[in-house]
């Protein structure tokens, strides 16, 4: 979610995570609905520094909607490097391509239209990934994990976004989320707060960002 309306906000914005012109206007290829959905620059700049700080040559991105966060990291990898981006709605798919070539990163992102429970497996074959970016329907969070636990290298990255569940996650929730979505992303938080299998913190964004390093 776009966070820029405090001055500390902007002052990290306009001198860490500016956007070129092609970038910026990603945001403009969203429905009014969506506007919320997609990650700030902040938060794409925080994806895109941690990515290059684990070396990332194989990315999967479980949703992708217009193609920024996708962005942000394939702009952080190396000259061959690749990053598969999972999205299930195919009305997005055009918006999607044409974001990323404007963007100059088509030769990076391989999107791949699909439920990410059904595809997640056809991926495994490009696998071990140094890289696993979770920001779909927050019921899968916990699928999701299981996989990037088998498929993530040791020393790779998990990262989930929305991991406060709008403050769900510490009993405040006033957006009424759904009890077995609370303990669903409860469940994905205290797995990944686990110190003998990862070092991980939630990044205190507005929504709450999951890091975690892979120590096994
Ligand atoms: C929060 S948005 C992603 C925002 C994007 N990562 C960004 O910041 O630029 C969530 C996306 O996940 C997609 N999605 C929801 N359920 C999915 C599923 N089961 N498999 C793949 N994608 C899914 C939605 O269609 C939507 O585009």
């Amino acid at each position: 979610m776009r966070n820029t309306n405090t001055a500390k906000d902007h002052y990290i914005e306009s001198t860490f995570a500016l956007e070129d012109k092609p970038l910026s206007n990603v945001v403009f290829t969203l429905r009014l609905d969506e506007a919320h959905m997609q990650i700030s620059p902040i938060e794409g700049k925080t994806l895109q520094t941690l990515i290059k700080m684990v070396g990332a040559k194989k990315i999967v991105e479980i949703g992708t909607l217009a193609g920024y966060s996708s962005i942000w990291m394939a702009r952080a990898l190396p000259e061959g490097g690749r990053l598969y981006a999972v999205e299930v709605d195919k009305t997005k798919e055009t918006r999607i391509l044409d974001n990323i070539k404007k963007c100059g990163v088509a030769d990076k992102i391989e999107l791949i239209i699909g439920k990410a429970l059904d595809i997640l497996p056809t991926l495994e074959q490009y696998g071990p990934f140094d890289a696993v970016f979770i920001d779909a329907d927050k019921a899968g969070y916990v699928n999701y994990l299981e996989w990037a636990e088998q498929n993530v290298r040791k020393g790779g990255l998990i990262i989930g976004d929305n991991t406060f569940l709008f403050g769900a996650v510490y009993g405040d929730n006033s957006r009424g989320m759904k009890p077995e979505v609370i303990e669903i992303m409860q469940e994905f938080n205290e797995r990944l707060a686990n110190p003998a299998k990862y070092t991980s913190i939630i990044l205190p964004t507005a929504e709450g960002m999951t890091v975690a390093v892979k120590n096994f």
